[in-house]
């Protein structure tokens, strides 16, 4: 866990992890394939990557989730990352992944793995090996759309899933835990008191019954790293 003072420190330090991924994988590969989160902590990231030296036209952009909505909507995560950071960069239309939260949920997800098994050129079997991924903490211990008592928990087979989030009595849009534990990176950005109790627990070294949802994202062979800030950290020792 790296801790910061404030949440826009913790934006800042996530523009330069952003910045450092991409042009390792733009040296090594010429392509960068990144998943953007929702959530307010990520926007702040967003906004100070417009400025930054990426060379947008190898980076192609995903989504951990996304809710029900058309892309105009303001609960859009596409509609945020898109004001944000997109609509200011150079980066062409075809590399921005969005899901189509406007569809009707299932067919939405149906679509989105064709296009990643496409962009990607995945076998038949084969999961995305995204370079970097950045993740939300929500205080009931979601990450993404994987909320407590979601089906798309026990999710194995898809790459991204329709899934019913009784607490808003709404579908949402998510990727699986698969995708999320094959990526070379996994960077959880966590702000705030109220997230204390969610993050001792989903960082905790083991996997236990008491694990909320952002806790049983483990990359196989990649990083995991959590940047917060000193309200979470300090209401954590407390
Ligand atoms: C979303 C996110 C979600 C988010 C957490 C934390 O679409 O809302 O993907 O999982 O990351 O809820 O959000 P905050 O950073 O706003 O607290």
């Amino acid at each position: 866990m790296s801790v910061f003072d404030s949440p826009e420190a913790v934006s800042s330090a996530a523009r330069d992890e952003f910045v450092k991924s991409a042009k390792a994988a733009i040296a090594a590969k010429k392509r960068f394939d990144v998943v953007l989160s929702g959530g307010r902590t990520p926007e702040n990231v967003y906004r100070s990557l417009v400025k930054s030296d990426v060379e947008w036209k190898r980076v192609h952009v995903w989504f951990g989730d996304e809710r029900c909505v058309p892309p105009v909507h303001a609960d859009s995560n596409f509609h945020m990352a898109a004001g944000a950071l997109l609509s200011h960069v150079p980066i062409p239309a075809g590399n921005v992944h969005r899901m189509h939260g406007e569809l009707e949920a299932y067919r939405a997800a149906e679509m989105h793995e064709i296009e990643m098994k496409q962009s990607l050129s995945l076998d038949d079997g084969e999961w995305p090996r995204f370079d970097l991924v950045l993740l939300g903490l929500g205080a009931d211990g979601h990450t993404a759309s994987l909320f407590p008592d979601s089906t798309a928990l026990d999710d194995d087979q898809q790459l991204c899933c329709a899934t019913w989030v009784e607490k808003f009595k709404a579908y949402r849009l998510t990727l699986t835990y698969p995708v999320f534990d094959n990526a070379a990176k996994v960077l959880f950005l966590a702000c705030g008191a109220d997230k204390a109790e969610a993050f001792t627990l989903a960082s905790a070294e083991t996997v236990s019954a008491e694990t909320p949802p952002a806790g049983r994202v483990r990359p196989s062979s990649g990083e995991l790293a959590w940047f917060v800030d000193r309200a979470l950290a300090d209401a954590v020792r407390r």
